[in-house]
């Protein structure tokens, strides 16, 4: 059986988790399936007859636009979503408001997952030197690997279809506030600000090549001609921060503050650590005070003292 994540990352935080998820799934015996959300139109029947798909998204003020998007337009009847998300500070009751839409178009949301990355992503918004500062969090990286499990035993038990709507009693007020228009025009804004600091262009650089604007999902770049203004060529409003455009840019004539070109993701991505499934036993249970099933300290508040701290590096993982 075929278990799709289907995932947006700009800087591979949210890949990251992906895949963790995915090796939790591999580790019950079933197939996962990595479902990029640019690529989902190649997926689109795997995802339609699964009976349990993962979704995941990068936290911009909620979760990130193309995501948000396709959970708007999706019909989930009859499927169980596991939704995770990755962030550097605040959620802002983002997953509430997504299990929001999930469960008003069918799905039924079976298990939460939200990972608070300190540590940046290969592209953006922190500085490398933070990595070092900031270990991954094991904690929650092994959180990941047990959603993954945790999906595929569901599966494979032929999980009861009855709907069961997710309740996180003490997130609700904070969803109910996410949902009032006028915050989400302060995110919307916030949102804006972070890519109006963040983005930078260097006019002196560009040559015009177009490869920007080319690869640009959005059309939001308008960069063929030879600019003379230090403006960035990006309407902000259309940009979804992918950050393909500032990859593709061969002179660095576009660039995110703080970051040099050489800093940014550049090859096949792989995953920095590896959890041994053997280290791995402990089950995540119900949340006494939600009754869902959720896998954050916050939602949980289930002592994790017994989780080993300890991920292998990439040196260690077992050869094929
Ligand atoms: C435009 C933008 C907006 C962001 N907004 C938030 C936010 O509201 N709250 C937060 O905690 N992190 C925010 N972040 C940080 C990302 O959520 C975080 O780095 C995430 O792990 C990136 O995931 P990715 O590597 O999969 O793209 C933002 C990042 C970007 C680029
Ligand atoms: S402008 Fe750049 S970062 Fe924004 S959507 Fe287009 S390619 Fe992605
Ligand atoms: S890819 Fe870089 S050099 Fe080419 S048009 Fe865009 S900004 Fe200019």
């Amino acid at each position: 059986m075929y278990i799709p994540i289907v995932f947006f990352s700009a800087s591979n935080n949210t890949k990251y988790i992906a895949q963790l998820v995915a090796q939790g799934v591999e580790f019950e015996g079933l197939t996962p399936v990595h479902v990029p959300i640019e690529e989902l139109a190649n997926y689109s029947d795997i995802v339609e007859q699964a009976p349990l798909i993962a979704v995941g998204a990068p936290i911009h003020g909620g979760f990130a636009e193309p995501i948000y998007r396709w959970l708007r337009a999706y019909d989930f009847t009859g499927k169980q979503v596991y939704l995770f998300s990755t962030a550097a500070f605040l959620f802002f009751g983002s997953s509430v408001e997504a299990a929001r839409i999930v469960t008003k178009n069918g799905g039924n949301v079976a298990g939460i997952l939200e990972v608070r990355f300190q540590a940046p992503g290969d592209g953006i918004y922190l500085l490398n030197r933070m990595r070092e500062r900031y270990p991954l969090p094991t904690e929650a990286l092994k959180r990941a690997f047990e959603l993954g499990r945790t999906m595929a035993v569901a599966a494979s038990s032929a999980v009861s279809t009855e709907h069961k709507q997710i309740y996180f009693s003490h997130r609700k007020r904070l969803a109910a506030l996410s949902s009032l228009w006028v915050v989400k025009l302060i995110k919307r804004a916030a949102l804006f600000i972070a890519k109006r600091c963040l983005f930078r262009f260097d006019p002196k650089k560009c040559t015009a090549c177009g490869a920007c604007e080319k690869t640009c999902p959005s059309g939001a770049v308008h960069a063929k001609s030879k600019q003379s203004s230090a403006k960035i060529p990006i309407s902000l409003g259309l940009c979804i921060v992918c950050l393909r455009c500032f990859k593709a840019c061969p002179t660095a004539a576009l660039y995110l503050i703080g970051k040099e070109r050489s800093a940014y993701y550049q090859g096949p991505w792989q995953l920095h650590g590896y959890l041994d499934p053997a280290e791995a036993k402990t089950r995540f249970g119900r949340s006494k005070r939600d009754g869902a099933f959720c896998f954050t300290r916050q939602h949980c508040r289930m002592s994790h003292s017994s989780v080993p701290q300890r991920h292998h590096t990439k040196d260690e993982m077992p050869k094929a």
